[in-house]
């Protein structure tokens, strides 16, 4: 059969479109055992139990030992969400990981934990968006899995900080806040009305320098030098209640954008799992949602801020208590360095 101009056309016989988005299947976390209280920070640097509590909600959190990279804590995560979702590693099809503090400076953790896994040759993807990379890598795998990609695809926050901050005067206000952990999910397709209903992510270079951490630089020739060590630049530094205020009105900016996209009130809610920067922020943030904080969850209690990993972990957690039900709404957000930040929506 020919067009009107002349061409032939093939035609294609009627499919039906199938609309796919995300079913998190299985959720793992994991937090190195070694305990690192308040009191023990307070004998290395001028700080003490009551200011870190007082100011962040802070005890302990988690550090690992020599030798542990964040892959290492990402592959324990990884293999307890695998389990939960009755996967083995060879039905993953493809990895993405959420990291600001990689084992090394190349590859990426994504390539480590696929070699650890043993989940071959599936390609891994990293990414590097500090706290809500998380929720970065959640949106990045609910599209590969909306479009048809894949089937299988596991998402991984993880970090250790431990080995990267100052632990003198000068370093306290991030020192304090900061912990080691992973977490990570499983995602599988589903045409239900479960799982994953929304993401929205913003990110603002204009703030880069408010919260990062400027070395080693690809600007300095040779990258690192003993000068940049001396000062301090290879540790992060922020201004702190630049980045609070910052936090908090876009985290629930976030939030009230997700809630007015899906026509939901924040009192529908069952759970928020915002990211453990500090548990003033959190509750700032509940605040102005207008929701109680019996359900806004936190665990910065006990693991301090593991950037990447704090909302799978939290997830995690809630998940295997069961707080966490069937059919329950859950709201995340979170806020890091760029500035990025981000929100997600699931019906469990
Ligand atoms: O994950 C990314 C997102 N991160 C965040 O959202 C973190 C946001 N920021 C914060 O959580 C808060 O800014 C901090 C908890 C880090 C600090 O609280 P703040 O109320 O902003 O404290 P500040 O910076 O105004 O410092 C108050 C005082 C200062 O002393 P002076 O200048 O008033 O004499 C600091 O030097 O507290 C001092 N200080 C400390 N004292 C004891 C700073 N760090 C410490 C410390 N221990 N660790």
């Amino acid at each position: 059969m020919y067009s009107p101009i002349g061409r032939a056309i093939t035609r294609i016989a009627p499919t039906i479109v199938r609309h796919y988005h995300s079913l998190i299947t299985g959720t793992g976390s994991y937090l190195p055992p070694n305990i690192v209280a308040n009191s023990d920070l307070a004998k290395k640097f001028n700080t003490s139990d009551e200011w870190i509590r007082k100011k962040t909600g802070i005890q302990a959190r988690r550090y690992v030992d020599e030798g542990v990279g964040s892959s290492d804590l990402a592959v324990e995560a990884s293999r307890k969400a695998l389990h939960a979702a009755g996967k083995k590693a060879g039905d993953v099809d493809c990895i993405l990981a959420a990291t600001s503090t990689p084992d090394f400076n190349s590859p990426g953790i994504g390539v480590l934990i696929q070699q650890k896994l043993a989940c071959h040759r599936v390609p891994a993807y990293d990414i590097h968006n500090t706290s809500p990379g998380f929720l970065f890598a959640l949106e990045l795998g609910d599209s590969l899995i909306r479009c048809g990609k894949y089937q299988c695809v596991l998402v991984v926050g993880a970090e250790v900080h431990s080995t990267g901050l100052d632990f003198t005067d000068r370093g306290r206000l991030m020192t304090v806040i900061f912990g080691d952990g992973a977490g990570a999910v499983v995602l599988e397709p589903t045409e239900g009305n479960h799982g994953l209903l929304s993401t929205r992510l913003h990110s603002d270079g204009f703030f880069y320098d408010k919260l990062w951490c400027e070395g080693p630089s690809s600007l300095k020739h040779p990258r690192l030098t003993s000068r940049m060590i001396d000062e301090g630049k290879i540790f992060p530094t922020m201004e702190g209640s630049l980045v609070f205020e910052n936090a908090v009105n876009l985290m629930s900016l976030v939030c009230e954008e997700i809630l007015v996209e899906k026509n939901i009130s924040a009192q529908e809610l069952q759970h928020v799992l915002p990211h453990q920067a500090n548990l003033r922020v959190i509750e700032a943030v509940a605040e102005r949602l207008n929701v109680p904080m019996t359900k806004v969850h936190h665990n910065i209690e006990h693991y301090g801020n593991t950037s990447s990993a704090s909302i799978p972990i939290l997830l995690d957690e809630k998940v295997r208590s069961k707080v966490i039900q069937e059919g329950d709404l859950i709201l995340m957000t979170s806020f890091g360095s760029g500035f990025s930040w981000g929100g997600g929506l699931i019906r469990w």
